[in-house]
């Protein structure tokens, strides 16, 4: 059992007032909030041991690298990775999956095919768009059913042995489907396919083991996980790593520089061009921590519980139609009201201090597939609670009666 009140204590912005009201922060899937541990990392780090990383012979640049690497590890050790050297510090989930995107470009050929699905996030269609534009490599795209799971089924078929990559998140940021990424894994394996998955909304929400898994990338980022911004993980496995094209050139990512050859450095550093967010990587070490110490299975339970409540309670509203229901779910509920904008709802809630996402989330095809503009959404995290739900509910209710 979790101690709730416990831990939204260790989140300073939860007791602020928004618009005269207590703080309802419902928009997690968009960046969670911070624990004191991950801000006090992050200024104890400018104030005691700011240095550039792997540069100095002196004492504090000692200092920052070793809180650097140590961060490495306690990544490593989250998703139960094979070697420290396979987790990449990149800018975030995007940035991740671009490095892999934009190596695929010189690794694939007219013929060869990705396929992604109709649930991705902009991050993770864009960037094979490109590949695919600049490879001469075809995109397919698995559809949708209109339970917000996708067609397995359909999958079987687009795959083949030109199937090079498959691109999937791990759970959708509008629907909150949980992918079968085991099942979908496995699949795409038996073409020889490889596989990346976007997990930038399941890593702070529920397990994930690198080494039973078998994805050969998986990507998230820090901010979604109570950590910083600008900081995210590419886990890449180290054949892959190896194979895959340098992103950026620059300082750090080399080995030799001459004018006339330079050659690369080895894993992780071949990816990690330039000074990176040294301080924010060492607060997302307090951040996983923060998580470890609270136990992943313990906060899916929990989330689970809420995700529970908020949709029996949200159906009670006449006219809310939910998009997304399938049975394997994360704590995120898009909505609609008939005869209501989304933007509307979410402009008056936020007057009564409660904090929800409105649009179309970066996943414009989803909109297209339920044919709307956009949708309101809740997503939770381990600090909200049921009373949260309540006050939710209460204004939405009143923003239906200002509206209608
Ligand atoms: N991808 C983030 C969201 O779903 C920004 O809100």
């Amino acid at each position: 059992m979790l101690d709730i009140n416990q831990i939204r204590k260790q989140f300073p912005i939860l007791s602020r007032k928004v618009n005269g009201h207590e703080l309802v922060y419902f928009d997690n899937g968009a960046t969670t909030q911070k624990p004191n541990s991950v801000i006090t990392a992050e200024s104890n780090y400018y104030q005691n041991e700011n240095s550039n990383v792997h540069r100095g012979v002196h004492f504090l640049s000692g200092l920052a690298t070793d809180k650097f690497e140590e961060t490495r590890i306690t990544i490593q050790n989250f998703i139960n990775a094979k070697h420290s050297h396979e987790i990449i510090f990149t800018k975030g989930t995007t940035d991740s999956i671009n490095i892999v995107a934009s190596g695929y470009r010189s690794l694939l050929n007219k013929g060869d095919e990705i396929i992604i699905s109709e649930l991705e996030h902009h991050s993770n269609i864009v960037p094979w768009q490109m590949c695919c534009e600049q490879s001469g490599a075809t995109l397919k795209v698995i559809p949708l059913l209109d339970n917000g799971t996708l067609d397995i089924t359909e999958f079987g078929n687009l795959l083949s042995k030109n199937t090079k990559l498959v691109a999937i998140s791990h759970i959708s940021n509008t629907l909150g489907t949980i992918n079968p990424i085991e099942k979908i894994i496995k699949k795409a394996k038996a073409v020889g396919a490889k596989v990346l998955i976007d997990g930038a909304q399941a890593a702070s929400h529920i397990s994930i083991n690198m080494q039973n898994l078998d994805a050969d990338f998986y990507c998230f980022s820090a901010h979604k996980l109570y950590g910083p911004t600008g900081v995210g993980v590419l886990y890449g496995k180290e054949d892959l790593l190896n194979e895959l094209p340098a992103y950026q050139g620059g300082g750090e990512m080399i080995k030799e520089v001459s004018f006339k050859k330079t050659t690369y450095a080895g894993l992780p550093h071949k990816f990690e061009a330039g000074t990176p967010n040294i301080a924010g990587v060492v607060a997302f070490k307090a951040a996983i921590n923060f998580i470890t110490g609270l136990g992943i299975n313990n906060i899916a339970k929990y989330e689970e519980g809420l995700l529970q409540y908020a949709t029996e309670e949200v159906l009670k509203i006449e006219g809310l139609k939910i998009y997304g229901t399938a049975k394997n779910k994360s704590a995120i509920i898009s909505f609609n009201i008939k005869g209501l904008h989304p933007y509307d709802i979410g402009m008056i809630v936020d007057k009564m201090g409660v904090a929800i996402r409105t649009g179309h989330h970066c996943t414009q095809p989803i909109m297209d597939k339920f044919n709307i503009p956009g949708t309101a959404r809740i997503s939770l995290a381990v600090y909200n609670t049921k009373d949260e739900i309540d006050i939710c509910i209460n204004a939405i209710k009143k923003a239906k009666m200002m509206l209608s």
